[in-house]
């Protein structure tokens, strides 16, 4: 609905910026990142091509690959203060989205002026910050980042310090990708209308972070599987999805607002989580996931017709970070290492622009009002 002055409510179908880095078809089930279909780029590439190809242009020359994740394994160390600052918010048991924002603001401290740089420190040490925080909140001692690892392998390893097998590697690789960028998102707007200012990459990233947290945003991949653990066998899956929505529950992990056909992220999730868990993991659980998707879709087909609901990327999101071992409150911390490469392209995107972004609004509230000057009264 739009208002006569033009205000249309959470800017729905508002184009506010040109971008080369994603495109989102909700009509035909397509997510395009950097000229590639997700489906050729997500299960073959490592997550530092893909972040090379968002942030140059282009797919980068094995010596490239190899120099760029060099240059970005060199920044995974954090600085003293920011460890301070984690080891204080441990002693909280803080939310994790929350440290991690916070966690974001202090690499101001140690930043590089250089902006490429910059962009790397922000990168290299996000994951660092989030495996080292959730070791602290169970009473153990970080560890060491090593420079010999992949991003995604490095992440992995610095939360239990086993080497991780080349199996759950390309299972981390593969999500990494896959939620690296999605067009105009609320987090991905924040960074650039804050860039747009002439600010820095550190605000523009801890104000993204900001906006990922919230629910509506982050999303809440755990309930999706809860589902699934709550069915627990086959049998049980029919009578019990029913029930959920005949007491007008939703089912957690299904439909879209924009993609109405088909999200083919949850196509390439779906894919990885079956050659990760076919490989290095519990087939059980896996079986048992599509036998509650395949009776989801099943039964919202039928109690809940032409309302096109299909699988969301949250249900495989779920299923493949549980299958890493990762447990449910590092899911949307996860989901941020990663967008914030994107948000870091868009934000190079946003200077390049040149312009600030600064919308109008619209005044509802009344005019013509007259200030009284009342004496205050004394004490007698
Ligand atoms: N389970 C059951 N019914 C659902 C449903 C779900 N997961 N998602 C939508 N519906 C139904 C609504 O009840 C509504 O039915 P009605 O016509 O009888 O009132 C209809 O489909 C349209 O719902 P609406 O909320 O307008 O659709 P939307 O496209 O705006 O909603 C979501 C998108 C994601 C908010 C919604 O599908 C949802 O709540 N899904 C579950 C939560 C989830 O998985 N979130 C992660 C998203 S990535």
């Amino acid at each position: 609905m739009t208002t006569k002055n033009g205000f249309i409510p959470g800017l729905e179908g508002v184009v506010a910026a040109q971008t080369r880095l994603s495109s989102v078809d909700g009509q035909r089930g397509e997510l395009i990142i950097g000229g590639f279909a997700l489906e050729e780029l997500a299960g073959k590439a490592t997550f530092e091509e893909t972040v090379y190809l968002l942030w140059f242009g282009e797919v980068p020359t094995p010596d490239q690959c190899l120099e760029f994740r060099a240059r970005l394994a060199a920044q995974r160390t954090l600085p003293t203060p920011t460890l301070d600052l984690l080891r204080a918010a441990a002693q909280h048991q803080a939310e994790p989205m929350d440290v991690l924002r916070m966690a974001a603001g202090t690499l101001s401290l140690n930043a590089p002026t250089d902006r490429h740089e910059q962009a790397l420190a922000l990168l290299g040490r996000l994951p660092t910050a989030v495996a080292a925080y959730w070791r602290l909140c169970q009473g153990q001692e970080p560890i060491a980042p090593r420079t010999d690892l992949g991003h995604a392998a490095n992440y992995l390893y610095m939360l239990t310090g086993d080497e991780p097998s080349p199996a759950r590697v390309r299972g981390l690789e593969t999500y990494l990708n896959t939620v690296i960028d999605h067009g105009l998102n609320a987090s991905t707007f924040t960074a650039r209308v804050i860039i747009s200012t002439g600010s820095d990459l550190v605000s523009a990233i801890t104000g993204a972070i900001g906006a990922l947290k919230g629910p509506l945003h982050g999303g809440a991949p755990g309930p999706a599987l809860d589902t699934v653990f709550e069915i627990g066998s086959p049998d049980r899956a029919d009578a019990i999805l029913r029930e959920k929505l005949t007491r007008g529950e939703r089912l957690m992990g299904f439909g879209h607002r924009v993609y109405k056909v088909y999200d083919p992220r949850a196509a390439v999730l779906s894919l990885a989580a079956r050659e990760m868990y076919e490989t290095d993991g519990d087939m059980t659980l896996y079986d048992l996931a599509r036998h509650v998707e395949e009776t989801a879709l099943r039964v919202l087909e039928e109690l809940k017709p032409g309302r096109n609901l299909q699988t969301n990327v949250e249900f495989y999101t779920a299923l493949l970070l549980h299958g890493l071992d990762l447990p449910v409150a590092l899911f949307t911390p996860t989901f941020a290492i990663s967008r914030a490469a994107g948000w870091i392209a868009h934000c190079f995107e946003q200077i390049e622009a040149g312009r600030i972004i600064r919308p109008q609004s619209e005044y509802v509230g009344v005019k013509g009002r007259r200030w009284d000057k009342h004496k205050i009264p004394t004490s007698s």
